[in-house]
């Protein structure tokens, strides 16, 4: 019995490439996903031949439309400029099709995404329309926090009054969907964009929305970038003033590309107290900067332990090592968050502390680390001092 999957390559097939050989015969399709009636695939062209291309695009998404079965279909347009070598984000990703709305200036008084500081380095991404800065949560280790943080972090912020969004960008493994206890998928609009669904008055986008937990995901290079290219570009975001981007764990290929395929505003980075945390840390800043997003500064998570019973303080991982190594790197530090079972507890169960616990000291704690984010936004634009980190 011919899968959903043959069904749309077959579709596919009928449909023509620039040179008039079929899109399936091209080196330009990446793998398709098909699962529960929604598509995803994307075709990666050159960049000098994007506008031929993208013709090919839409009658691609149409063909596939008509497949029996299909329920939304998201195909994505990524460039790759000739020779290879350059990375493709660097290539316009699909602005022209993204909508018009126009960023609503007045609301916020934060600095517009495109300023970036000067310097050499790759180009800067489109922004999303209507979304006023982006930022990154990041560490180079994995399990040090960084999924709570941003999503604490984003309710902080949205606290102090701000509209904020959240963009699950771990393609691999996806904390959202766990995090804010969200089970439901997201409906699609005209068959294409998808609307986010909404948290604590906060838009939230995961890959982990539209597809199964137990689904291996066995993505390609470009795949992921297409997936986190609709993510971004084909979600009805509203207007936002920050969109906060829980990033994957590392500082490899993938994390680089994802720095540079989304217009950040800044980055977070998130590090428990103990060396070799803070290596990584350390490395995380050290790829921000080479593409040239500004650090907004270093959280220490898991920084001191309290006993729930007796109250004792103990520095299970250490404590202020973040705060020293930022102030070695010359970049803000943002604020401690403890090592409390509370936290643990409630964010595992889909509670994020700020939300559920408001007037406990860990919100307090993260309303302060998003107050100082928002601080550091107003002056990110302006160029950071030259400093060399070692890695
Ligand atoms: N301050 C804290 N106190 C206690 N537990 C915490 C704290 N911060 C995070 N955790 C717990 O640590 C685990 C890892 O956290 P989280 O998923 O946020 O890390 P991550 O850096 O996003 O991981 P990954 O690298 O896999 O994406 C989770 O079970 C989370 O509840
Ligand atoms: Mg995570």
């Amino acid at each position: 019995m011919a899968t959903m999957k043959d069904d749309v390559l077959a579709a596919l097939a009928k449909v023509p490439s620039p040179d008039g050989k079929p899109l399936t015969q091209t080196d330009a399709l990446s793998e398709i996903v098909a699962t529960d009636g929604k598509v995803f695939f994307s075709i990666t062209a050159e960049a000098a031949a994007v506008k031929q291309w993208e013709s090919v695009r839409e009658r691609a998404e149409a063909a596939v439309r008509a497949v029996s079965g299909v329920k939304s279909v998201m195909v994505a347009l990524t460039a790759e400029r000739a020779g290879g070598g350059t990375p493709r984000s660097q290539a316009p990703p699909q602005a022209a099709r993204s909508p018009g709305a126009p960023s609503q200036g007045a609301r916020s008084q934060m600095p517009a995404q495109s300023a970036r500081p000067p310097g050499g380095g790759p180009a800067a991404p489109t922004g999303i329309p209507g979304v006023e800065s982006i930022i990154a949560v990041a560490s180079g280790k994995g399990g040090v926090g960084k999924s709570t943080t941003a999503v604490n972090l984003a309710l902080g912020l949205r606290d102090l009054g701000l509209k904020v969004g959240i963009l699950d960008a771990d393609i691999y493994g996806p904390s959202m969907p766990k995090l804010l206890a969200i089970r439901e998928k997201p409906e699609t609009i005209g068959g294409t964009r998808l609307k986010p669904i909404v948290r604590h008055g906060m838009p939230v986008m995961s890959i982990g929305f539209l597809i199964e937990e137990e689904t291996p995901m066995i993505w390609r290079g470009p795949m992921v970038m297409s997936a986190l290219t609709q993510m971004l570009r084909e979600v009805e975001w509203g207007t936002l003033d920050v969109m906060v981007v829980d990033m994957p764990p590392g500082t490899g290929d993938a994390q680089l590309t994802i720095a540079q395929q989304v217009p950040l505003r800044g980055a977070v980075i998130v590090s428990t107290p103990q060396d070799l945390a803070l290596i990584d840390a350390r490395r995380g800043i050290a790829m921000f900067r080479r593409v040239n997003v500004p650090v907004l500064g270093i959280v220490e998570n898991m920084s001191t332990f309290i006993c729930p019973k007796c109250g004792e303080r103990t520095d299970i991982f250490g404590h202020g090592g973040a705060r020293a190594e930022a102030e070695r790197l010359g970049v803000p530090f943002l604020g401690e968050v403890p090592l409390d079972i509370v936290i643990r507890e409630n964010s595992d169960a889909g509670k994020p502390v700020v939300a559920t616990a408001p007037d406990g000291p860990h919100a307090q704690a993260y309303r302060d680390i998003a107050a100082r984010v928002r601080d550091g936004l107003q002056v990110a634009s302006r160029p950071a001092p030259k400093i060399v980190i070692e890695t």
